[in-house]
């Protein structure tokens, strides 16, 4: 399978970003919401360090997945989407991009300006504190937005995998086909190609 997309495919490359990403963020919003119902104590410090490293983890990825859609333009729309379809897909995929480095960034920030302790990805190696030391104002700031913000994330990707699924089970085109990771190996052509 190609690492890049062309005219009607997602390369395999787009794909691994796409459903990585996916999977990340569900695992990193069931661990983001039981751990704050966890009680304040030192028991719990493991899992929130484990929640702000893999935090980092999908803002890197996120990262590398913006840098590699500059080198890598995505494939046409299906045949026959509507324009305001078309419009509302990009429009949503945007916020979506927006969200993936926004939601992070907010955690961060947060972590920074609250500076309990030094911040480690996976122990490894230390990051930055993004505020420079404690900041109560950015700190309030960042705590309502990270919150705020992902909950953004779930109406937006909730309606993003909702229209791709009316895609598949009403228009029944290749939108969801293409994208699934498993598909167009042996070559099944999409419909634009066809067109
Ligand atoms: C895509 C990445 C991320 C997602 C989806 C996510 C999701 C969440 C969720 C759902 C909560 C619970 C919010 C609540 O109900 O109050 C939360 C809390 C938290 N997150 Fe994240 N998070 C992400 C990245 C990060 C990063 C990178 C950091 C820090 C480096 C971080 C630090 C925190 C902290 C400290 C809390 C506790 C907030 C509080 O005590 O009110 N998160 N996160
Ligand atoms: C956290 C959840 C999700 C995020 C952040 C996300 C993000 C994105 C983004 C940014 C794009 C545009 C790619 C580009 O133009 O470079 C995209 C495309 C796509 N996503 Fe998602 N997505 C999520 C969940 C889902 C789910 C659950 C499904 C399936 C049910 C899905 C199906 C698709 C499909 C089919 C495309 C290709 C659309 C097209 O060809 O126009 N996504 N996604």
């Amino acid at each position: 399978m190609a690492l890049k997309s062309d005219a009607t495919r997602w390369g395999s490359l787009a794909k691994f970003f796409h459903w990585t990403i996916v999977l990340l963020i569900l695992a990193q919003a069931i661990i983001g919401l039981v751990m704050v119902e966890l009680p304040k104590r030192p028991s719990s410090i493991p899992v929130y360090s484990f929640h702000k490293s893999l935090g980092i983890t999908i803002l890197a990825l996120a990262v590398l997945r913006l840098g590699w859609r500059l080198f890598d333009p995505r494939p046409r729309e299906v045949a026959g989407m509507p324009h305001w379809q078309a419009l509302g897909a990009r429009l949503g995929h945007v916020l979506l991009y927006v969200l993936i480095f926004a939601v992070p960034l907010s955690g961060w920030l947060f972590d920074s300006a609250s500076s309990l302790r030094p911040l480690y990805w996976f122990n490894l190696f230390p990051l930055p504190n993004l505020t420079g030391g404690k900041n109560e104002a950015v700190k309030e700031f960042a705590e309502g937005a990270h919150e705020l913000l992902f909950w953004v994330l779930v109406v937006v990707a909730a309606g993003h995998a909702a229209a791709a699924l009316i895609h598949h089970f009403h228009n029944r085109d290749e939108t969801l086909v293409r994208m699934l990771p498993w598909r167009n190996r042996a070559g099944r052509a999409p419909s634009s190609e066809v067109s």
